[in-house]
């Protein structure tokens, strides 16, 4: 753990005048089944990063058999269900050990081998952790699908990924809704011709139907396994799991995160940005399936032999002071969320949390989209009493950890700023021609220049796209696709997304997969999705859309939001919806986004150079429109 300015300069100076050496003296912490030859082998064109080359491991034998001595006894998972009367559950490591190696074996039985890509599609319960950690042991490469994804999007993912197995549940409690998982899963499989079998827990008791040789109960896999497994050798370079996020074209990308490279920087990230220590509690509030919940619900907590609580429910259910009494229930240590929550919160009043005494907090983090002034202000002082650092990480699905984040006592937070880079991460700022940009107080196209050890190594079934998406752009260097400024200080201020990505409540959101699902609306001609300032989710989605007249009805807005519901979910759902007499656009037909941008965000004026635009007069029309 780096626990001054001093030690953070020596070993961000060592991580950058030899990478090598300073990953392969962390890497000795881990237990490998054989050790690497070779730390690192990367070109940016193809292209190809491999780390901890030949080394061979277990993510979860550095997750069990390395500490379990020490930490038997300890909860690992903390688990707060979504009835605030209901009981909390304590899993210790010894007990998740147990049923990591019980799932293993059931799901062996059921034909998986190492290689095979298994979808989790389940809700926040300490199963969903268990199927993800028994995949890892057995070699199987996990996919787990944000549970509220509708039918459409998952049966995309499990064609993609070419999955054999799903494990799901009956239904999802969700304040006060129940959710119908497994009736969303028999729906998507109707359009997939991969899954042989779907693997369900009792969660919520709703009837469900069973397929004959297909579907099973949870519970009837595990009963009477043994709670012995023996963990599969997986090279460091194994895929460990897919996780699927948007870009700004085509459909979802499964992003590749390998074993060695993401175990070592997952745990790395986790010890230091959070400074968990002994018995402290920690509680990540992200979704597992997202990548938050992948690194810092999961992995790097577990890893690191920390406890961490995992929540049911939503921050307002029963209501908005749930996360705060949470948090003094459970005593909670360092706490872990993401500004549309905050701002969310925010928006009911102080009432909510002035019940709460909140003194267990010693590090509140924020992450997923640039937190605003105001909100960073709120949650500082009203949440962390102006006591705990505000650790705001900047990382993404691709980087696989955190990449640009304050280090409590180390580095100070400063608002709304990213701050510095942790060492083995070497950003660096762009212009459009892809010169670097060298002094400070600039802004740029945030760019990486040197692998660090979770990087994405591809993108499932198509590496062609990773190198088009990331490595293209700017030859030789990792492009995140965020734009950012660097202050006097060198520090970094994320300014948000500046391709066609849509960064709503801090799911990312392609402006092309909405666009795709409005057009499916049969009264709808042409579609152009944009985002916009929103002051709950951080970006809104606005919809310009050219209507049919002969198709016109006088519930299209309602229409369009529930076919892009079903196609995509219910977070996709545009905000705003205008329908516009033309799109401008440029004579090879390239819609001008930043026109629309602006226009949706009320600002009317300065629309720069129109000259290219097939027909200038259009914007005039839409903005009347609009008015
Ligand atoms: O635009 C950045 C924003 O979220 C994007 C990554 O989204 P995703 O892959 O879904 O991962 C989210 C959780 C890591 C980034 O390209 N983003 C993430 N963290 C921050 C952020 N923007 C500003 N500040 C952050 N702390």
């Amino acid at each position: 753990m780096i626990k001054s300015k001093k030690e953070y300069l020596k070993e961000y100076e060592l991580s950058i005048s030899n990478p090598e050496k300073f990953w392969s003296n962390y890497a000795k912490n881990f237990q490998w089944i054989s050790p690497f030859n070779k730390v690192l082998n990367w070109n940016f064109d193809e292209p190809k990063v491999e780390w901890f080359i030949n080394g061979k491991l277990n993510i979860t034998e550095n997750i069990f058999e390395r500490n379990l001595s020490k930490i038997r006894d300890k909860t690992a998972i903390l688990w707060e269900p979504n009835d605030s009367d209901a009981e909390a559950k304590k899993i210790t490591y010894n007990q998740l050990f147990s049923q990591v190696c019980q799932f293993s074996n059931a799901l062996k039985k059921k034909n998986i081998r190492k290689g095979d890509r298994v979808i989790i599609y389940m809700p926040m319960v300490p199963e969903a952790v268990v199927a993800m950690l028994s995949c890892a042991r057995i070699g199987a490469i996990h996919s787990v699908v944000f549970a509220g994804f509708s039918a459409n999007s998952l049966s995309d993912r499990i064609n993609d990924s070419r999955a054999k197995v799903i494990i799901t549940s009956d239904g999802n409690f969700r304040g006060n809704k129940i959710i119908p998982v497994k009736k969303i899963v028999d729906e998507a499989i109707k359009k997939t011709n991969s899954i042989e079998t779907v693997i369900v827990l009792n969660r919520t008791n709703m009837d469900v139907s069973m397929k004959k040789d297909r579907d099973y109960w949870y519970h009837d896999t595990v009963e009477n396994e043994s709670t012995e497994s023996k963990a599969e050798i997986m090279d460091s370079e194994d895929s460990l799991f897919i996780l699927y996020t948007s870009g700004s074209t085509g459909s979802p990308k499964g992003v590749v995160h390998t074993c060695g490279g993401y175990m070592i920087y997952s745990q790395y990230t986790f010890e230091n940005i959070f400074q968990n220590k002994n018995d402290e509690i920690y509680w990540c509030t992200a979704d597992i399936g997202w990548i938050t919940g992948h690194s810092y619900i999961v992995y790097g907590p577990l890893l690191s032999g920390a406890t961490t609580l995992m929540f049911e429910g939503v921050p307002t259910y029963p209501d908005p002071s749930r996360f705060w009494k949470i948090v003094d229930k459970h005593k909670v240590n360092q706490f872990y969320t993401a500004p549309t929550a905050i701002r969310a919160l925010q928006s009911f009043g102080d009432n909510y949390f002035k019940n709460s005494s909140l003194d267990t907090l010693k590090v509140i983090g924020s992450v997923g989209e640039p937190i605003n002034l105001e909100a960073w202000n709120w949650y500082n002082s009203n949440i962390g009493k102006d006591k705990c650092p505000l650790v705001d990480t900047w990382w993404q699905t691709e980087t696989g950890g955190i990449m640009i984040s304050p280090i409590p006592g180390v580095i100070e937070p400063k608002p709304t700023y990213a701050t510095l880079p942790l060492p083995g991460i070497q950003p660096i700022l762009l212009d459009n021609n892809g010169n670097e940009i060298k002094e400070n107080e600039v802004e740029g196209n945030l760019c990486i220049k040197y692998p660090w050890p979770s990087i994405l190594r591809t993108t499932y079934g198509d590496h062609e796209r990773c190198k088009k998406t990331y490595f293209s752009t700017f030859k030789g260097y990792y492009f995140t696709g965020d734009g950012a400024k660097r202050d006097k200080e060198g520090n970094y201020r994320i300014l948000g997304r500046v391709d066609d990505v849509i960064n709503v409540s801090g799911h990312r959101i392609g402006t092309a997969e909405v666009e795709n699902a409005i057009n499916e609306n049969p009264s709808v001609i042409e579609s152009a999705v944009v985002g916009y300032p929103h002051k709950i989710k951080g970006q809104g989605i606005f919809a310009f859309i050219i209507i049919d007249k002969n198709q016109y009805n006088q519930n299209y807005k309602d229409e369009i939001r529930n076919t892009v519901s079903d196609y995509i979910g219910p977070i996709a759902k545009p905000d705003e919806i205008l329908i516009v007499p033309g799109l401008p656009k440029t004579r090879s037909g390239k819609i001008m986004r930043r026109i629309l941008r602006k226009i949706a965000s009320n600002d009317f004026e300065n629309f720069g150079d129109t000259s290219t635009l097939l027909n200038p007069d259009i914007v005039k029309e839409i903005i009347e429109s609009k008015k």
